[in-house]
């Protein structure tokens, strides 16, 4: 009998170990984002630009891990890096990976409360998202992309049509995160609005509405 308890236990907490590390497929487990640095917040903003080419290069885990966070992470719990209007949260954090070290080349959602990925689809989008978006090759050349897409209807139930903007306002936080987190981390990125919102939409078969591309890569 007691053999018998024994191997249960056992069993059960192999099923625990591996859970833990999700070694499933199509979960993918974040590395711990860190909350310290040392590039000041100072020297962020004052070196932040525009960055439209990449160098041939991947990108670590660690780093899209920490610029995913610093996009719409979770923070005392329940909260998020960015501000949101009565915390509607009406965004959603996508990634295209292309050549990210540790990460199949595929189509994800972040999953802020738990900080994993969620494998959507295993295509590489960033040639039809290029096309997508007047040919801006920048997309076709990193070796990832943020897309931020918004469901208004979680912040208009709220606000009503007051709530729209919100939105907007809330999608401009989440790229300035982006954005200054890359500085940090010394990656380029550039904000991308001019694009086709049906292709986008139906390229990556989301049901939000597109609102940026973020191309990510290694400075030249
Ligand atoms: C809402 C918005 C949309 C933008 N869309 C594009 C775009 O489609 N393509 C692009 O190359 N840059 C785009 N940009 C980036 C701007 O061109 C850039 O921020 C501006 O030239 C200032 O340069 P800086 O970011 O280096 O300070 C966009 C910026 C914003 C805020």
């Amino acid at each position: 009998m007691r053999k018998i308890v024994l191997t249960i236990s056992l069993l059960l907490l192999m099923k625990f170990t591996i859970c833990q590390n999700m070694v499933s497929h199509d979960l993918i487990v974040l590395p711990n984002p860190n909350f310290k640095s040392n590039v000041s917040i100072e020297e962020a903003l004052q070196k932040r630009r525009s960055v439209r080419s990449y160098r041939r290069d991947s990108l670590h885990l660690f780093e899209v891990s920490q610029v995913l966070w610093a996009a719409y992470g979770t923070t005392l719990g329940h909260k998020k890096t960015c501000p949101s209007a009565g915390a509607t949260y009406p965004l959603e954090i996508y990634l295209v990976a292309g050549d990210v070290k540790g990460l199949a080349t595929g189509f994800y959602r972040y999953n802020p409360l738990n900080h994993t990925l969620n494998l959507l689809s295993r295509n590489d989008y960033r040639k039809q998202l290029t096309e997508a978006s007047l040919n801006q090759e920048y997309i076709q050349e990193a070796p990832a992309s943020i897309i931020i897409a918004a469901h208004f209807e979680r912040t208009t139930k709220v606000y009503g049509k007051r709530g729209e903007r919100y939105v907007y306002m809330e999608v401009g936080h989440c790229g300035q995160n982006i954005h200054l987190q890359c500085e940090a981390l010394n990656l380029g990125t550039v904000i991308i609005g001019a694009f086709e919102d049906d292709k986008v939409k139906k390229i990556l078969n989301i049901k939000g509405e597109p609102m940026y591309i973020m191309p990510i890569g290694r400075k030249p």
